[in-house]
């Protein structure tokens, strides 16, 4: 446990720098006449910061983000970890920070983050690399390599994780325990076995890192998680080594075995940056798929009616097949409403809320400029959660993406999945994903709540109590 005692002059320190960052920061703009965005930055830790934090950590962030759109307008500065941040809930401004991505605005993820993921992580690389890179991933996890080779593991690896449920369950540890075992059939091709249950041990105390104080010498939390990377980084760099011996042999249709063959710019991936690579993708598909499974559930918990139709429709679909027969990428193009529920669970929950760019120039937008090396945050649940993108746009309402006028219009506000140069390799993945979840859930079981369970934003959009069930096998299964 972190102890406050220890945590109070670290914080300190971090409020004192960002505020003699801030102060360079303002006198550097102010010299050079540059207009800001409006907006109230207050103390650089403890102000602006903490009431974010606190907002964020209830069921209802909005009223923050909806007062300070109210007094400055739909792009705005405030302040985020202390740092002068540009804010901004504007579609235009989103796409545009998303679309320049390289040119304008770079990716910008803390040092405690970097260390984390590996320096040759997809999520840090830049330039050229990051271009071939993230078209090799795309490679891996587009529509027709799950249709021909994924999918038949994710129909699979879902059926045998959910014959063990019985009676109380934690859902969002079952659909962690689904994600990180399909995730390491992707990208190794190993089936769930003694040793991938040790690694996804190491691998949550890693993902807890990114969540703590990134003081080792503060945060228990944070030196775990950089001794269990280490671990992780070790397991794999075996697996790299095996594989390397048995090239040559039958080729294996993976993640691995694509960055094997990769040229990385000449002479090939060091094992290294295979390893880096392989860490970034199973962080990146895993807390994000896993908790949009869980949500879909809480929220169609919640809407009986949508529950209904859905498992009208899933259970349509079973019928045609019988009991065991696996699902087809036919049965996955067959599940319109099926996928009305995904796109209203990413538009609601907003797994990832937003992403943070720096400047690489002075930026101008909305006759504001950026100055050189301020951070800026484009924020998809402001959009999301605005009335005036999406009608009554706080509630759960599949139905809404059925409405092919309301559609096309939403959809250029809609961006789950980010866009420009680094938008999600993993989206048709996560679909698939959820939707086979979705489609053995709803036809094998009934349930009901645990216990009452609250959705909150901070660290991670989750629930607190990890929304635990009770089910039963469905009465009239087909
Ligand atoms: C519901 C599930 C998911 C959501 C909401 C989601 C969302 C996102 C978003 C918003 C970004 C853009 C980040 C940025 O612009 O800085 C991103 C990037 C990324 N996602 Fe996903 N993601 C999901 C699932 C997955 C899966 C299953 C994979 C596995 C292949 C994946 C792999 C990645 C990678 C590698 C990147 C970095 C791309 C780059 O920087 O070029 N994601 N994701």
């Amino acid at each position: 446990m972190d102890n406050t005692m220890t945590l109070f002059p670290s914080l300190l320190l971090v409020a004192a720098l960002s505020l003699i960052l801030l102060l360079l920061l303002h006198r550097t703009a102010a010299r050079r006449k540059l207009r800001l965005p409006p907006g109230s930055l207050g103390l650089p830790f403890l102000g602006e910061t903490l009431h974010l934090i606190s907002a964020y950590k209830t069921e209802n962030p909005e009223p923050f983000i909806d007062e300070r759109v109210a007094r400055y307008g739909s792009v705005f500065t405030t302040h985020v970890f202390g740092e002068p941040t540009v804010f901004s809930a504007d579609p235009d401004t989103n796409r545009f920070i998303l679309q320049n991505e390289g040119r304008l605005f770079e990716s910008s993820y803390p040092g405690s983050i970097c260390n984390l993921l590996g320096k040759h992580s997809l999520l840090l690389m830049r330039g050229n690399l990051h271009k071939r890179m993230h078209s090799l991933t795309m490679s891996f996890a587009n529509s027709s390599i799950i249709k021909d080779h994924l999918l038949v593991h994710i129909d699979r690896l879902v059926r045998v994780n959910l014959e063990s449920w019985t009676g109380r369950v934690l859902l969002m540890e079952e659909a962690k325990k689904i994600t990180f075992e399909l995730t390491v059939k992707q990208l190794m091709s190993f089936d769930p076995c003694e040793w991938t249950e040790n690694l996804m041990k190491e691998y949550m105390l890693v993902i807890d890192g990114f969540f703590a104080i990134p003081l080792p010498l503060f945060s228990n939390t944070y030196r775990r998680a950089i001794q269990a990377r280490g671990k992780v980084a070790e397991a794999l760099d075996l697996v790299v080594k095996e594989r390397r011996k048995s090239e040559g042999g039958e080729r294996k249709n993976d993640m691995l075995a694509a960055l094997l063959e990769g040229d990385g710019g000449g002479g090939g991936f060091s094992d290294e940056e295979i390893v880096d690579f392989l860490v970034a993708l199973l962080v990146a598909g895993y807390e994000t798929t896993s908790t949009i499974m869980t949500l879909a559930v809480k929220f169609l918990t919640e809407t009986p009616l949508a529950l209904a139709q859905l498992k009208e429709e899933h259970d349509e679909i079973r019928a045609r097949k019988g009991d065991s027969e696996a699902l087809e990428w036919e049965d996955y193009k067959s599940m319109p409403f099926t996928q009305c529920v995904v796109n209203e669970t990413l538009r609601v929950a907003n797994i990832i809320s937003g992403i943070f760019r720096r400047t690489m120039t002075d930026v101008n937008i909305k006759g504001y400029t950026i100055p050189k090396g301020w951070k800026v945050f484009a924020s998809f649940r402001a959009v999301h959660l605005d009335q005036e993108h999406f009608k009554d746009a706080r509630s759960f309402n599949p139905w809404r993406w059925q409405d092919s006028s309301a559609t096309a219009n939403s959809t250029s506000m809609f961006a789950p999945f980010g866009g420009g140069p680094r938008r999600c390799p993993g989206s048709e993945l996560a679909r698939v994903e959820l939707s086979v979840f979705l489609h053995h859930v709803v036809t094998r079981f009934s349930w009901i709540p645990a216990e009452e369970d609250r959705l909150v934003f901070f660290p991670t959009t989750r629930t607190q109590k990890r929304f635990p069930i009770i089910v039963q096998p469905r009465v009239q299964a087909v």
